[in-house]
């Protein structure tokens, strides 16, 4: 099961010790990307890219040297586009970008934009091989300026996906459970899911530590912006010499994060209309493989239906206790979001749109697109309303 959804047991779906380095002809790419924060707060990245050579991406031999190049792309690719703040998008990628991003994209299966799967899952590495994975030993392998907080943005969501991978292995065990209408067994996995929604929102709380709520709104969120559903860039960006049309694809979002869609997969819980489509088309953001665990999930037998028809209450509970966790969790995300998106763009409204910075464009809408307040209530209404309420 690990191998054929490409998940870890410990890590979950995070990228296993991702590469650094590439061979030597992509030196291009990797300098660039990490010296990006310079070049871009010098406001010199764009001219860099304009003289960037044509490479060949057929070098590249591996998944995680794939992913690496995904990634180097991805945050060039954010950093050209964004570099003049909102008010000057990029129209156009410049064919040394576009063509070889394209095609890696392509070989991955992921749009060729930065997504959750890059940023957060195949962007880290250790200081001290030897040492462990907590966050004073680990960093970045590429930042977007915003210092402390862009370090502490992606490191902590990185964490939390970590606290996530218990319910993972949870979710695959209640799926073999129910198969064989272990009672016992889907009552563990269940366990398993709820201590790990815990622990998700325990290490979401780290974020107020790391994250600076004026510095995430003003400097970093642009940079994750993408270019559909968004006002500054109504028709999407044009890949030169990929294609004749401008392409509209989402920003980065932890929305595309296939732990807690496949939680909802497991317990039955069915996001509908504007909500549910938005979520859907999130998938397309994830590793395929990622994405085939939340649909096998979502083909199962109903767990919802078939813990009210054995109504067995320690199972019933069980079940409850998982879907409280959840509404909990997102609760919690509901806060946090209104501290670092809806108060810094209030005020930043309120003292007259500053000209870096994403500003009141995006005050309304996530980074993915999503008209956010409306989208993450409902998404949350929706989970509580999935409790069973014993009779
Ligand atoms: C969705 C903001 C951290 C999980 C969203 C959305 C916004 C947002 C605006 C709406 C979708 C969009 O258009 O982008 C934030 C902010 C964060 C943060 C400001 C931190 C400062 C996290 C973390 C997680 C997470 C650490 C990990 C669990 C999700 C999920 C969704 C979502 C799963 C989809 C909606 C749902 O399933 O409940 N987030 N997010 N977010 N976010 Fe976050
Ligand atoms: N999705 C997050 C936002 O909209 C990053 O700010």
């Amino acid at each position: 099961d690990f191998d054929a959804f490409d998940i870890s047991e410990e890590l979950g779906f995070i990228l296993e010790e991702p590469l650094t380095q590439l061979p030597d002809y992509y030196r291009v790419w990797l300098d660039l990307a990490n010296n990006l924060t310079h070049l871009i707060e010098t406001r010199k990245l764009r001219d860099v890219v304009h003289k960037m050579p044509i490479l060949s991406p057929h070098h590249l031999s591996n998944h995680r040297e794939l992913r690496l190049a995904h990634l180097a792309l991805g945050f060039i690719s954010m950093g050209y586009v964004w570099q003049e703040g909102q008010h000057e998008p990029a129209q156009i990628l410049p064919k040394a970008l576009a063509w070889p991003y394209w095609l890696i994209s392509r070989r991955l299966g992921l749009p060729p934009i930065l997504t959750y799967a890059d940023s957060v899952l195949a962007n880290w590495k250790l200081k001290d091989p030897t040492g462990d994975m907590e966050i004073g030993n680990m960093d970045l392998i590429f930042s977007f300026p915003g210092g402390e907080t862009c370090r502490g943005f992606f490191m902590v969501s990185l964490l939390v996906e970590m606290a996530a991978s218990s319910g993972i292995t949870g979710s695959l065990e209640v799926m073999h459970a129910m198969k064989i209408s272990n009672l016992i067994g889907i009552q563990k996995g269940l366990i398993k899911v709820t201590q790990s929604l815990k622990k998700m929102k325990e290490t979401f709380q780290l974020m107020h530590n790391h994250v600076e709520a004026n510095t995430f709104h003003g400097t970093l969120r642009i940079f994750v912006s993408g270019w559909r559903d968004n006002p500054m860039l109504p028709r999407g960006l044009l890949y030169e010499g990929v294609s004749n049309e401008p392409v509209l694809l989402s920003g980065g979002s932890a929305a595309q994060s296939s732990a807690i869609q496949c939680f909802d997969a497991l317990l039955c819980i069915q996001h509908e209309d504007e909500t549910g489509a938005f979520l859907t088309r999130m998938r397309d953001y994830m590793p395929p493989a990622h994405r085939q665990l939340i649909e096998t999930l979502s083909v199962c037998p109903s767990l919802r239906d078939f813990i009210t028809t054995c109504s067995d209450s320690d199972l019933c509970q069980a079940y409850n206790s998982c879907v409280s966790s959840l509404v909990d969790l997102r609760s919690y995300h509901l806060k946090t979001v209104a501290k670092y998106v809806t108060v810094p763009g209030n005020r930043a409204r309120a003292m007259g749109c500053p000209l870096r910075g994403v500003g009141t464009a995006l005050n309304t809408t996530g980074t993915g697109g999503s008209n956010l307040m409306v989208f993450l209530k409902t998404v949350r209404n929706t989970t509580q309303k999935a409790l069973i309420l014993e009779r």
